[in-house]
């Protein structure tokens, strides 16, 4: 007999319908996905990371492959904040919980986009992207001092009142430091990873792989880092972790919420699969159900130690 299983989850104080959303950059604004499947089937969006103005990002080669991943330097383009409120966010579906990445060089500009959003009919919660590797000026920066963390937090939290999501940089020393930052400032919850800062060598003509030089490291390659710091953080505090980072299968999933994730999203798998999202989320239900789970959040921070026998 298979067990009914319920998939709902709460993401710090955002009900979802299941704990899949899409992550920010490799889903566009959300309805160019609409064609191939009900959006919501799954439980939430991250739109991609928007600026005060918009952005046409950097030059091309700008993407590459990699054994088991993609290298990135988009450069964060988007539409700006205003074009996304006024033609972006009306084209998604009532009921579809939407999350708006914001991204910025300074402080103030970053507060600035969040109160722009704050208000917006449709969206469930912010997401701040503390991590981006591969812009000129800010980006990875504010996800790799503590202290900058810290202010930035606190200036967006005091700008919104919106459920606050810090997505936080893997090219630190201790991820653990700038969760407990994120917590202690009034965040809601933590997104991780963003992309691992990469290089790759075009041999023909010996320079960088992407024109940018360094680019930002995604897919299956990055996925057991993430494991790790998704484990490392939730066990560092108490407010609920997003788990990112290689996912291609609902089997991918479930290690991250036995890790501790309250929630995951799906990122370059959209590139190779549209419906890549919407598979995640029933793989994850087949296994809850296949393991006798009345609830998908009852597969949060299940991790069995080994038991100590020397
Ligand atoms: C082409 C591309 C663009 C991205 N753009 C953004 C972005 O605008 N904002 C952001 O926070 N993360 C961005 N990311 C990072 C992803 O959201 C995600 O954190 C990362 O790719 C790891 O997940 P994955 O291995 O499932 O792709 C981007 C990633 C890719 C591949």
């Amino acid at each position: 007999m298979t067990v009914a299983v319920d998939t709902e989850v709460n993401l710090g104080g955002i009900t979802l319908r299941n704990p899949v959303l899409t992550a920010s950059g490799t889903f566009g604004y959300g309805s160019e996905f609409a064609p191939f499947f009900a959006l919501d089937r799954i439980g939430g969006i991250v739109a991609k990371s928007l600026t005060l103005e918009p952005r046409s990002g950097n030059l091309p080669p700008r993407i590459a492959e990699t054994p088991a991943g993609m290298l990135n330097a988009i450069g964060l383009e988007n539409v700006g904040v205003d074009a996304f409120l006024a033609e972006k966010l009306p084209l998604l579906p009532e009921g579809l919980p939407v999350l708006a990445s914001v991204f910025e060089t300074d402080i103030d500009r970053y507060a600035e986009v969040c109160k722009r959003l704050s208000g917006a009919p449709k969206l469930a919660g912010l997401e701040i992207n503390a991590s981006c590797p591969h812009v000129k000026s800010g980006g990875i920066e504010f996800g790799q001092r503590v202290e900058l963390l810290a202010r930035l937090v606190r200036e967006t939290r005091r700008a919104s009142s919106l459920p606050l999501f810090i997505k936080l940089s893997p090219n630190v020393t201790d991820i653990r430091e700038m969760a407990r930052a994120c917590e202690a400032e009034g965040a809601d919850g933590i997104s991780l990873i963003n992309t691992l800062q990469a290089l790759d060598v075009d041999l023909a003509t010996r320079r960088p792989a992407l024109r940018n030089g360094l680019g930002g490291l995604s897919g299956p390659a990055i996925r057991p880092v993430a494991l790790r710091m998704v484990w490392q953080a939730s066990q560092a505090v108490k407010i609920p972790v997003c788990g990112i980072g290689g996912i291609m299968t609902g089997e991918d999933a479930v290690k991250f919420l036995v890790c501790g994730a309250t929630a995951v999203q799906v990122g370059t798998a959209n590139y190779l699969n549209p419906m890549a999202a919407v598979e995640v989320a029933d793989g994850i239900e087949r296994y809850a159900a296949a393991h006798g789970f009345a609830r998908v959040s009852e597969l949060v921070g299940t991790l069995r130690p080994y038991a100590s026998s020397r």
